[in-house]
């Protein structure tokens, strides 16, 4: 059975769910007025972007001092008023443990894909998808917009969604069928997804920038990028610019591990595929995913799709610390991703 297909027929209105014993995430940078820190100091931070305390002690004191206003005795005041509210250190293994249980699997719409995946997209961690033109990745991308706002009793992330997209693909056309498959209202769902075109790898940077302070505001579950890599193909453009381009690609994806770790959000970026003549001859379809090790080190799941039979698609594990390389057959269907039917 497609997975949301038997709520559908009622279409019944999901509430998100309140989530009061949610242990909190996150230390807002606010708190460092407590300790001593005033105020105007605070606000130099979140106008650099930093919302959180958990945020600050993911920049170095380097980049704290680049901050118009903030001298290196102030970053030394902040940074230690900082430790006093959030763990810089070492934990048990077994607060590890129960730091991983605040970790979300989002459904994909495909109980085969959701399988593969161990249960679904993850919070916390980066996925990403590669593969050739209309192998589906944006069609999920949308299918996750959905089933993010799901509770969590029906394998949804209970959250909102961000979305940049640098392809002007995004169709918030497509996300109504789809809400309606899951049986949500598609007006409360799109009202749940802010979306922006970025249209320089710039762009793209400062709208990264200007997240925290939603997320630190409100429970955001997922975030997409698609493409993360496009932008970067257009601004940056032969072998002598290829240098900084992977180092403005490392920043970049630096500040998405940031902010799915910070914020405890699943981050789905697509990527493109680029043709790879060193694939060798016995390689009927030499392709390999773009971004070269920047890219390949930033994922922490990394996904390859590919075209099946009519409307399927085959998800293969690329790359995943803790799953075996298998693959996957889904469908595209009017309502998103689902199941294949055979
Ligand atoms: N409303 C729909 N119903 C069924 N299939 C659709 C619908 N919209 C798009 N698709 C399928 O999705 C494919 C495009 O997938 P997409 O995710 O945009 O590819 P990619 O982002 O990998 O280039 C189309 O070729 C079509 O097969
Ligand atoms: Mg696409």
């Amino acid at each position: 059975m497609v997975r949301g297909e038997e709520h559908a027929a009622q279409l019944l209105l999901v509430e998100r769910e309140e989530v009061d014993d949610e242990e909190e995430l996150f230390e807002a940078i606010d708190k460092l007025i407590s300790q001593g820190i005033n105020a105007g100091d605070v606000k130099k931070l979140q106008d650099a972007g930093i919302y959180t305390c958990n945020g600050l002690m993911m920049h170095t004191k380097k980049s704290l001092t680049g901050i118009k206003g903030l001298s290196e005795a102030k970053v030394d005041k902040i940074c230690e008023a900082a430790e006093k509210l959030v763990n810089y250190g070492y934990m048990t293994g077994s607060d590890a443990l129960l730091k991983r249980k605040a970790v979300v699997r989002i459904t994909t719409g495909s109980q085969a894909l959701d399988e593969l995946l161990g249960g679904g997209i993850e919070t916390g961690a980066i996925t990403e998808a590669f593969g050739e033109f209309r192998s589906g990745k944006t069609q999920l991308a949308h299918t996750l917009c959905v089933s993010t706002q799901l509770p969590t009793s029906m394998h949804g992330g209970n959250g909102k969604v961000a979305y940049i997209d640098t392809e002007g693909t995004f169709r918030p056309d497509r996300i109504i069928p789809i809400a309606e498959r899951f049986g949500m209202d598609p007006g409360a769902v799109l009202d749940n997804i802010i979306y922006a075109r970025a249209y320089t790898y710039e762009h793209q940077y400062t709208l990264l920038l200007g997240l925290a302070a939603k997320m630190s505001e409100e429970p955001f579950r997922l975030l997409i990028v698609d493409s993360v890599i496009a932008l970067f193909r257009v601004d940056f453009t032969g072998r002598g610019e290829l240098a900084e381009r992977q180092q403005k690609l490392a920043q970049m994806l630096s500040r998405l591990t940031k902010i799915a770790e910070e914020f405890n959000v699943a981050v789905y970026m697509t990527n493109q595929v680029i043709a790879d003549p060193g694939g060798g001859m016995f390689i009927s379809d030499p392709k390999k995913p773009a971004g070269g090790h920047v890219l390949a080190h930033a994922a922490t799941i990394r996904l390859m799709f590919r075209k099946g039979k009519g409307e399927q698609r085959v998800c293969k594990v690329f790359d995943a610390p803790n799953l075996p390389e298998a693959e996957a057959i889904f469908q595209i269907t009017p309502g998103g991703v689902a199941d294949a039917k055979d």
